[in-house]
C-alpha cells in the first residue's frame, strides 16, 4: 500500500458537504476496518500453524494502515457507537475458523475479502476523479487493492472445493458482514 494523499476529518467535511452518504460510507469503512485488524488478532489467538500466522501478521500490519487511514478522516463523535460488538464479531471470525484448520482460515478470508473488495467498489463508483473527492477515490483504490490481493492469497492457500460446513460458514460470515456494513452505515 502506498497511499498518494492523507485524507482529515477537513477534507472529508467538503466531500460531505456535496454527498452527504459518504459519512455514513466512511463510518462503514472504519467500522470495517477495526473488525479486520480483530479477525487476524483472533486467527493468531487462534492458529499455531506457521503459515496460517505468517500469513496473518502479514494482512494485520495491511489492516491496521487502512484502519489509521480511515480513522484520520473521522472525528471520534463520528464513528459507529457499535465498535465494541464490531471488534468482538471480528476477533470470533478470526478465531473460530482458526482453532479449526488453515482451510477454515483462508476461505473465511476469500469471503471477508470477496465482500469488502464490492463495499469499496461500490463507493469508489459513487466518486468523481477529480478534487477533494477524487483524493478519497484514491485512497479507497489504494485499500480495495491491498483487499483483492488478500482476497486472492487466501483463495489460492485455500485449495480445493469446500465442504458443506464450511460453505454454510463462509455464507454467514459474508451475511453478517453484509449486515454490519448497513448498521455502521447509521449508527
Ligand atoms: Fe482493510
Ligand atoms: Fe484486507
Amino acid at each position: 500500500m502506498n497511499l498518494p494523499i492523507p485524507l482529515g476529518p477537513d477534507l472529508l467535511a467538503q466531500i460531505t458537504a456535496i454527498d452527504p452518504t459518504l459519512l455514513g460510507d466512511i463510518r462503514s469503512d472504519h467500522a470495517g476496518e477495526t473488525g479486520a485488524v480483530m479477525i487476524y488478532r483472533g486467527v493468531l489467538s487462534g492458529s499455531r500453524d506457521p503459515l496460517v500466522r505468517e500469513f496473518a501478521l502479514a494482512h494485520l500490519a495491511t489492516e491496521q494502515r487502512h484502519l489509521a487511514v480511515v480513522e484520520a478522516m473521522l472525528l471520534p463523535g463520528q464513528r459507529s457507537v457499535l465498535l465494541p460488538l464490531w471488534r468482538i464479531a471480528g476477533w470470533f471470525t478470526g478465531f473460530l475458523p482458526a482453532i479449526v484448520n488453515p482451510r477454515a482460515v483462508f476461505a473465511t478470508i476469500e469471503a471477508v475479502e470477496t465482500f469488502v473488495n464490492q463495499h469499496y467498489e461500490d463507493q469508489i463508483r459513487k466518486l468523481p476523479a477529480t478534487g477533494s473527492a477524487g483524493s478519497l477515490r484514491a485512497v479507497l483504490r489504494e485499500c480495495q487493492a491491498d483487499e483483492v490481493h488478500h482476497r486472492d492469497e487466501a483463495s489460492a492457500l485455500r485449495g480445493a472445493k469446500c465442504g458443506l460446513v464450511l460453505r454454510l460458514w463462509t455464507g454467514l460470515v459474508a451475511h453478517g458482514s453484509r449486515i454490519a456494513v448497513v448498521a455502521a452505515r447509521r449508527l
